[in-house]
C-alpha cells in the first residue's frame, strides 16, 4: 500500500497540465469515485487495523496533494481561458464612435443669425400652421391673389394653412410689440409644389425686418450689403432689381456677384455674373395699419431669403432634395462651416 501511495505521489507531481480541460482529466483520473486516489481509500478500509495507523497519514497527504494540484490547474487555466475566450483585446486601438454633425441647413441658419446678431437683430418665432390673416390678409395680399389658391398653398381647413412664408411672423411680432423692432424670423415653410432638384413642398426661410422712426431704403441696402459680404466674402457686390411683393413698397430682388466665377460667367449665374438670393423692400403702410402701427410715425424695411438657396450656393449643392433625404453620407460632409 505504501508503495502505491509513493507511486501516486510521483505521478501526481509529474502531471503537467496544458489547458483547462486537463483539470477535468486530472479529476477523473485521481479524485473521481473511481479515480486512483479514491480507489486507494477503498482499499484502505480492508487494511489490517495495525497498519491503518501507519498508512492513514500518507494517504491523507496524498489526497491533499491531489486536491491542491487540481485547484492549481483549475485556477491557472480559468484565468487564461477567460483571456482566450474574451473577445476584448485591450491592446487594440479603440473603435471610433460615429458622431453626428449639424445639418447644413442648421449651419447656414445659425450663420445667418450670427451675422445679424452682430448688428442688433434678435430672433423671433411663429407657428407653422397659420390663419389667413397672418399669412395673407395682414400682409396686404388681395383677395384674389394666386397664393391663396389650393394650387399653391396647403390648406389644413378653411382659413387655416401651412404657412407659405415666414413673413407671417412679421405680423405676429408687430401686433404684439411696439417699435423699434429689429428681428430675424427663421422657420420652415410649405408650398404645394412638385418636388424636383429646384423646388420642394417644404423648405426654410429667414425673414428679417427693422422698424423704427426714419428707417430708409439706404438702411436696407447697407444692411444687405453687410450681410452679403459676411456671408459670401468681402469682395461680394450686391445689386437690387425692382420687383413686387404685396407687403413692401417699393420692393426689390437682390442679387449678389457670382461667387463661383467672380462674375466672369458660369453655369450657376447663367453667364450673367449675378445670382439672386432674396426679396426685400420698405414695409407697405397698409401692413403697418393692419398691425396698429402708425405709418406716419414709423417706417421699416423687410427681407426674406431661402436658407436652402444660400446653402446651395455656399456648399455648391445642385439638388434641393438632398437636404431632406437624411443620407448620412451627404450630411456628414458639413461638420464645419465653410
Ligand atoms: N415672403 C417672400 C417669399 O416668400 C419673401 C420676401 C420678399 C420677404 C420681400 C420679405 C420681403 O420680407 O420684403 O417669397
Amino acid at each position: 500500500m505504501q508503495e502505491k501511495i509513493d507511486l501516486l505521489v510521483d505521478e501526481i507531481n509529474s502531471f503537467t497540465a496544458n489547458g483547462f480541460k486537463d483539470a477535468e482529466e486530472f479529476r477523473l483520473k485521481y479524485l473521481s469515485k473511481n479515480g486512483k486516489v479514491s480507489v486507494l481509500f477503498d482499499e484502505f478500509k480492508e487494511v489490517a487495523a495495525e497498519q491503518k495507523r501507519a498508512l492513514g497519514k500518507p494517504l491523507n497527504e496524498l489526497k491533499n496533494l491531489a486536491q491542491n494540484k487540481l485547484n492549481e490547474i483549475q485556477e491557472k487555466f480559468t484565468q487564461t481561458s477567460v483571456k482566450e475566450n474574451n473577445s476584448i483585446d485591450y491592446t487594440l486601438p479603440g473603435d471610433a464612435y460615429q458622431t453626428g454633425s449639424r445639418h447644413p441647413l442648421s449651419l447656414i441658419r445659425n450663420q445667418i443669425i450670427d451675422i445679424f446678431n452682430k448688428i442688433g437683430f434678435s430672433v423671433a418665432d411663429g407657428p407653422e400652421i397659420e390663419d389667413d390673416w397672418h399669412n395673407f390678409s395682414a400682409l396686404n395680399f388681395p383677395e384674389e391673389h394666386p397664393a391663396r389658391d389650393m394650387q399653391d398653398t396647403f390648406f389644413v381647413e378653411e382659413n387655416w394653412a401651412l404657412r407659405t412664408h415666414t413673413s407671417s411672423i412679421q405680423i405676429r411680432v408687430m401686433e404684439k410689440q411696439t417699435p423699434p423692432l429689429r428681428l430675424l424670423a427663421p422657420g420652415r415653410v410649405y408650398r404645394n409644389e412638385a418636388i424636383s432638384a429646384r423646388a420642394h413642398c417644404q423648405f426654410h426661410q429667414v425673414e428679417g425686418f427693422y422698424i423704427d422712426k426714419n428707417v430708409s431704403f439706404a438702411d436696407l441696402k447697407q444692411t444687405l450689403l453687410y450681410f452679403s459680404k459676411e456671408m459670401f466674402g468681402s469682395q461680394t457686390k450686391i445689386r437690387l432689381r425692382p420687383s413686387f411683393f404685396p407687403f413692401t413698397e417699393p420692393s426689390a430682388e437682390m442679387d449678389v456677384s457670382c461667387m463661383f466665377c467672380n462674375q466672369k460667367g458660369c453655369n450657376i449665374c447663367k453667364h450673367s455674373g449675378w445670382v439672386e438670393i432674396l426679396g426685400c423692400g420698405m414695409i407697405d403702410p397698409n401692413v403697418f395699419t393692419n398691425c396698429n402701427i402708425n405709418p406716419d410715425e414709423y417706417s421699416g424695411f423687410a427681407f426674406g431669403m431661402g436658407i436652402e438657396r444660400i446653402a446651395m450656393l455656399k456648399y455648391k449643392i445642385n439638388d434641393l432634395r438632398l437636404f431632406f433625404e437624411n443620407d448620412v453620407q451627404f450630411l456628414k460632409q458639413f461638420s464645419k462651416v465653410i
